[in-house]
């Protein structure tokens, strides 16, 4: 595919680059032959500090030899390189074909570790001290952004590092997070709760993990609660790992515990997105994360 727009620009660069390599040939040609008298009292006439004079002398041959040694370079690059608008070059030489035949070549060598790995239990993996320095190293590539370098996570982004999971903390389960990806489905409850329902039910879940509140309104949160909520949070509010609603009554908050941080996430929901890594990272490079995931809360 031409990565130009139109025809045009590839004719436009190829004209520009080689008008300019004859230009510069031309030039050349003219400033050695028209060679000025080797005469060393020949000077133009410019004189800086003094005494410090511009003598109008020809350029050495050997300095010539190298304007035509770099110009036929330059002729040969652009014919085996791509360089000249369209012009692929004799080698067919692409940074996509350099990038993919290093990567292979990588593959090569990492792939055989991989499947040693593959082969063995998740538990096994994760006493494993070069399994976990290569689970590390793919953790800092791909999932620090988000989790932070330590897995300590953020808000909006869980911690990995200790036993509260929104999804489960099983390996295997561990291992499906990273495969597959999650999606977080807190429903808005604004226009259904209205501001009040809103702040009865927000009182009523802060209560659940002790937090102060007030209490009648947390009574009146209770009804709606079980109306509303307990389906995906349990009749107790200690949430469902099947899809991933979090247990109200631990003091862990993914989006923050204070009264204005909850009213947030009921009235406009939240919608947690962990992208899937399957196709990304491949199954064996999955399963070195899913072993060192589960080491750094074990
Ligand atoms: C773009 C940001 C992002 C990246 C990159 C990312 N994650 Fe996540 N991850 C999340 C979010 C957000 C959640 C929570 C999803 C939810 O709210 O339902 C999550 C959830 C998880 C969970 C489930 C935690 C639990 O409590 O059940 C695990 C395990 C996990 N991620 C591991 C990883 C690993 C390993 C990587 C690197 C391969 C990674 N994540 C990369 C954003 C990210
Ligand atoms: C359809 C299932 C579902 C229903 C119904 C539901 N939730 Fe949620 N809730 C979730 C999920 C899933 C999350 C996690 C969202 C994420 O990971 O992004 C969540 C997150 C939350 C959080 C954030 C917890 C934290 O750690 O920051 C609070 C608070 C919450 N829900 C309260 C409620 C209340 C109150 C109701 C009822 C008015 C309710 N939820 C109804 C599924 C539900």
């Amino acid at each position: 595919m031409s990565p130009f727009t139109s025809g045009f620009w590839n004719i436009w660069i190829t004209a520009l680059t080689l008008g300019g390599i004859v230009f510069c040939l031309f030039l050349l040609r003219m400033m050695s032959r028209r060679l000025p008298a080797l005469d060393p009292n020949s000077a133009t006439g410019h004189v800086w500090d003094g005494d410090l004079q511009e003598l109008n002398h020809p350029l050495p041959r050997w300095w010539l030899i190298m304007f035509y040694l770099s110009i036929a370079f330059g002729l040969g690059y652009l014919s085996l390189f791509p360089g000249l608008g369209d012009w692929e070059g004799l080698l067919h030489w692409t940074s996509r074909g350099q990038y993919a035949s290093e990567q292979a070549a990588a593959e090569a060598t990492l792939n055989p570790v991989l499947q040693k790995y593959a082969a063995m239990d998740l538990l096994q993996v994760a006493q494993d001290p070069v399994a976990h320095e290569m689970g590390q190293r793919l953790f800092l590539n791909h999932c620090a952004q988000c989790h932070g370098s330590d897995g300590g996570g953020q808000r909006g982004f869980p911690n990995l590092r200790d036993q509260d999971w929104l999804y489960g903390g099983d390996p295997v389960v561990i291992e499906q997070t990273i495969l597959n990806g999650r999606q977080g489905q807190m429903p808005a409850w604004g226009n259904v709760l209205g501001a009040q329902g809103v702040h009865e039910v927000v009182n009523y879940v802060r209560s659940l993990s002790g937090a102060a509140h007030d209490a009648t309104l947390a009574a009146a949160g209770k009804t709606r609660f079980d109306m509303l909520c307990a389906a995906c949070h349990g009749p107790e509010g200690k949430g469902n790992q099947a899809i991933g609603a979090p247990n109200l009554t631990d003091k862990t908050w993914l989006y923050g515990g204070s009264e204005q941080d909850i009213t947030q996430t009921v009235t406009f929901g939240r919608h947690g997105q962990m992208p899937a890594h399957k196709e990304r990272l491949g199954a064996g490079k999955v399963h070195l994360l899913a072993a060192y995931v589960y080491g750094l809360s074990h």
